[in-house]
């Protein structure tokens, strides 16, 4: 018998786990030239008295090889078992899957943070229960001033309360880190205010920031364009106007033709018949709100801004009423998909 060619079929038969393979070896073993059946034919070559050995050899590999073959296939069939016991899902089986989607004013927030990135913007959070001092006194805000009345404000126990707006996150960071600074912080505000189609009680804002040498208000003007062509398209018609923020001088707001009525519905209650609807509020950061952060006025200079994505939400996807995006109305959020 040729030892090796028989190590070398057992350990084949060992490693087989197909039925037609297996088959194939058993016919290398018991086929009319397989190793036992040109064993057993060579036996009445040898003289008399090796013949009974080597027969009794012979059959001691056939019993060897029949076992190992079918141990072999008791292992492929227990196996296949296994395999039929599990409940397989059919991925081809066509299905009627709902899927989730981004709410359409976290998708703003999301296009928001992708233009600002690109522009080589920080993302950073700020608390949405915020002390008096970061919401109003450190943006030149002290008790009784008359902006404070701007932002109908809620109050919770201890002086603490729910950020009127996410401009505190400006004096927070300020105060952490020196320039060249370039962040955004995106998160909830809250305002007791009375409800219409563009004023929430409880709504987003996207707040930014740039502290470094030289920054002007083109720098402003050029990155609030930037951003919102970005996110609404070239074609958006938009304004800047003086304003008032007791924490940027100058200030501005920033307009867009509204969605709606296109400029022209005087009875537009999207935009109040403007024909403009506001999406933010900006300016030059206040050399107080430097100096009180141990930033030097004199050598830097900055801008901020604080933008509704919610109103940028009602002219991308020409929604009349802003109230629609926080009512529980899976029909109406299921359009934005
Ligand atoms: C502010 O909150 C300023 N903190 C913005 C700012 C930041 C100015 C940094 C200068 C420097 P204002 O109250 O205008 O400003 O709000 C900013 C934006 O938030 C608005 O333009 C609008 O898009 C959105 N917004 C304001 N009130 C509401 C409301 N009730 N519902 C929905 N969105 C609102």
């Amino acid at each position: 018998m040729d030892q090796t060619s028989l190590v070398e079929l057992k350990d084949k038969i060992s490693s087989t786990y197909n039925t037609d393979e297996l088959a194939k070896l058993r016919l290398l073993a018991f086929g009319r030239k397989g190793i036992v059946t040109s064993y057993l034919k060579s036996i009445g070559t040898l003289p008399v008295k090796e013949r009974a050995k080597a027969g009794q050899e012979a059959n001691n590999i056939r019993v060897e090889l029949e076992n190992l073959l079918q141990q072999q296939l008791d292992k492929i069939v227990s196996h296949k078992e296994s395999i039929e016991d599990v409940d397989y899902i059919d991925i081809t089986i066509p299905t009627d899957v709902t899927y989730g989607h981004s709410h359409p004013v976290m998708a703003i927030i999301d296009d928001l943070v992708k233009v600002f990135w690109q522009m080589g913007y920080q993302v950073v959070n700020g608390p949405e229960i915020e002390t008096e001092w970061y919401n109003f006194e450190a943006l030149n805000m002290p008790e009784g001033h008359p902006a404070r009345d701007m932002q109908d404000t809620f109050y919770l126990e201890h002086g603490n309360l729910p950020r009127t707006h996410t401009s505190g996150v400006q004096v927070r960071w300020m105060e952490e880190h020196k320039p060249p600074i370039r962040v955004i912080s995106p998160g909830k505000v809250y305002r007791n205010e009375d409800e219409d189609a563009r004023h929430a009680w409880m709504f987003y804002q996207v707040e930014g920031l740039v502290v470094d040498k030289h920054v002007s208000l083109a720098d402003l003007k050029g990155t609030l364009t930037t951003m919102i062509k970005g996110i609404l398209g070239e074609d958006i018609e938009i304004r800047l106007r003086p304003s008032y923020f007791p924490y940027t001088e100058p200030s501005v707001e920033l307009d867009a033709t509204c969605i709606i009525c296109h400029g022209n519905g005087k009875d537009c209650a999207t935009c109040g018949g403007s024909g403009w609807l506001e999406l933010g509020g900006a300016g030059m950061v206040h050399p107080d709100v430097l100096l009180r952060a141990n930033i030097d006025p004199l050598i830097y200079s900055g801008f901020a801004f604080g933008f509704g994505p919610e109103r940028i939400a009602l002219i991308k996807y020409a929604v009349p009423d802003i109230r629609e995006f926080w009512r529980p109305n899976i029909k109406f959020l299921r359009q934005f998909p």
